[in-house]
Parts: C-alpha cells; structure tokens; sequence
C-alpha cells in the first residue's frame, strides 16, 4: 500500500473523512500524540487499526468525539460524572471510561461492557468527526511497543505501507496521552496518567479519584490488569534504558563510572556539558509539561543516534510529572537504580 502524507487542511482532511466513511484507517495528529483512526461503528475498519498496530487484540480502544450529542451514541447514557468532567477538562487530553453503547462495533472494546471516550481539543481530530459524522476509534499510532509519535514524521517511520494517510498537524502539544479515569464503578479510579491530574479530576468531581496501582509498579505474575493497555511492554526504544534516581551530582558520578561505547544520556536541559558521553534532552528538571512534550521525541531520537545502553534522569511523581515517569517506567521496562 502507498502512504500519502499531506499537510493536514480543510482539504486533506476531508480526503481523510471520505476514506473512513469508506472503512479505511487514517493516521492523525490530536494535541496529545498523533492517532490511527477508523470508525467505531466499523469493527472491519478496526481490525485494520489492530494489524496496523500489531495490536494484540484484548487491549481496547479509545472513541474520539466532537459534542455530547455525538457522545450518547457510544455510551449507555451520560452520567453526572461524565457531565462534570466533560465541562471541566472537554474538548482536551483526558478519556473516561463509561459502559458503552449498543452501536458501538464489540473489536473497540475488546470484549469489555465499557468504552473510554474523549472530545480532542485538536482542530484536525476535531473536525474529522464533524465532517465524517462518525466517531472514530483510535490508539496511538505507533507500532505496538514503541513510542508514540508525536510528529507525523514519526508515524510514517512505524506505519509506511501499513495505512493510505497521514496527516501533517505538526508536533503534538501535550505530548504523552491523555489521562484515562474509569467512572463506571462505584469510584472513579485514574488508570494512565496525564496532562490532567489526579488532583484536578478530584476537584473537578468533588470525591476521591483512587490510583491503579499499574501506574508505577510492574503487575505481577497472574494479575489482572484494570485497563489492559497497562500489561503490555510499552514506549520502548531499541536501547535498553535504566531509570536512574538520585542528585545531578550522584548521577553524573554514576554516568562517569559506566561510560562505555553506546553508552547515552537521557537528560534534562542545561545537563549535558557536565556529562561524559552523548546526550539527548527531554525539557528541563522543573518542568514536566516541557519534559512530557519532549519525552517520546527524545527516546525516538535515541534510536536515530544508535544507542545502545541509556542512563534515564528520573522525572518526579507528582501531577503532570507522575505521566512521564509513568512513561519513562515502561520504556526502561520498570528498571530502576536507586542512588
Ligand atoms: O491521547 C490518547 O488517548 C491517544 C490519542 C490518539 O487520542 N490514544 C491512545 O490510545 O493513547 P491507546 O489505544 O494507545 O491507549 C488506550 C488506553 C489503553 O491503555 C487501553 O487499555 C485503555 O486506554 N482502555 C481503552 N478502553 C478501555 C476500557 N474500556 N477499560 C479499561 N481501559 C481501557
Ligand atoms: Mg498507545
């Protein structure tokens, strides 16, 4: 197959609407990571999302809308709590996981009795369902493992061949994806974090937001995952990396001590100078909307410049933060040196 990639306009993205309603997947840019999209009525067209992907086919999607309107048809009904949160945080990086609807094709929500939606604050996204009238499904369009893109040049590096479109929006704002917050029990409990945090939701929904524990720890053998996405090997890049904790100074140490050939740094701004081998930066050590901007940029960019073994900078835990360490933890498959 032959992948176009155009800049994303009023044009191109109507090309983009015509190839959905005819059941085909097309690659686009929202303002957390750019997505494979097909209609969530479609399961044929979400199937081609799935071998897109290689996507192992228990982990459901998220469904993108444009209006609450568009929202009844894939849910059961709107709730008090999806209320509150859409007024809050809508249209924008956050998707909450109700039971779904009858109309909704049963490969989006692979084999569950709920759905996560979202409304994108993205134009492109945005007015893809507007044109289309069709809400879309659509994870991050990586390669099931690696790091999500967040420039169309990403995507057609992992999906050349493997879908007719992409279009061009330019560098996602946000960065990582959105925050899933599951509100279809009996309390609300945050299953990936993002650009909107736990304490924002709380406020929003004036109750306690629990967190899954999958978010910073490594499920154990035999356990289940809350949300499916959470079990699978995530974000990777080639190299292996190892999370490093501690002080500037007790890492650079730590850097000095195991410098060899291939050896890289994934660090902040400003760090560079004072480390002895390469260095790829991801915002900077105060900033972790700036380092969820950079992150998967960065590990991709890692790949590019052929390391082979990568010392990670430990971002914190708490808010936007929390997003990227969740990030940042997959990537180095949960490995962490404590200094
Ligand atoms: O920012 C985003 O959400 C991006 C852009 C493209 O919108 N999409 C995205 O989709 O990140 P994906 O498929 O890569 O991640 C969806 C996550 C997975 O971890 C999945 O397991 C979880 O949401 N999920 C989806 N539906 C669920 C459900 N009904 N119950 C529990 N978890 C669910
Ligand atoms: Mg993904």
């Amino acid at each position: 197959m032959n992948t176009l990639l155009l800049p994303a306009n009023e044009e191109s993205i109507v090309q983009a609407a015509r190839l959905m309603a005819q059941g085909e997947i097309v690659a686009i840019p929202t303002e957390t990571v750019y997505g494979i999209a097909g209609s969530a009525f479609d399961g044929a067209a979400v199937k081609k999302i799935f071998e897109a992907k290689g996507r192992p086919q228990d982990n459901p999607l998220i469904v993108h809308v444009d209006s609450l309107a568009r929202m009844e048809q894939v849910v059961q009904k709107i709730t008090p709590r999806a209320e509150k949160l859409a007024k809050a945080f809508w249209p924008g990086p956050l998707s909450m996981i109700l039971p779904r609807g009858p109309r909704l094709a049963d490969e989006v929500c692979a084999g569950l009795d709920t759905v996560a939606v979202r409304m994108p604050s993205d134009p492109v996204a945005h007015r893809l369902v507007e044109l289309s009238g069709l809400p879309f499904a659509a994870p991050s369009a990586n390669r099931s493992g690696s790091p999500s893109p967040t420039t169309a040049q990403d995507v057609l590096a992992d999906m050349d061949g493997r879908l007719p479109l992409i279009l061009d929006g330019g560098a996602c704002k946000v960065g990582v994806e959105s925050t899933v917050i599951n509100i279809s029990g009996p309390q609300p409990v945050l299953l990936r974090p993002g650009y909107i945090t736990q304490q924002q939701l709380a406020e929003a929904l004036g109750e306690e937001v629990l967190l899954a524990g999958a978010i910073t720890h490594k499920l154990k053998e035999g356990e289940i995952a809350r949300s499916p996405g959470m079990k699978y090997k995530h974000y990777a890049p080639k190299a292996n990396v190892v999370i490093v904790r501690g002080s500037f100074e007790q890492y650079a140490a730590y850097v000095e001590a195991h410098k060899a050939e291939g050896v890289f740094c994934l660090c902040f701004a400003g760090e560079p100078e004072s480390l002895p081998v390469p260095c790829v930066t991801y915002g900077s050590e105060n900033d972790p909307a700036a380092q969820a901007h950079d992150l998967f940029r960065a590990l991709r960019e890692l790949d590019e410049e052929g390391a082979k073994q990568v010392y990670a900078r430990c971002p914190g835990q708490e808010g936007v933060a929390l997003a990227v360490y969740n990030r940042l933890l997959r990537a180095a498959g949960f490995q962490v040196v404590e200094l």
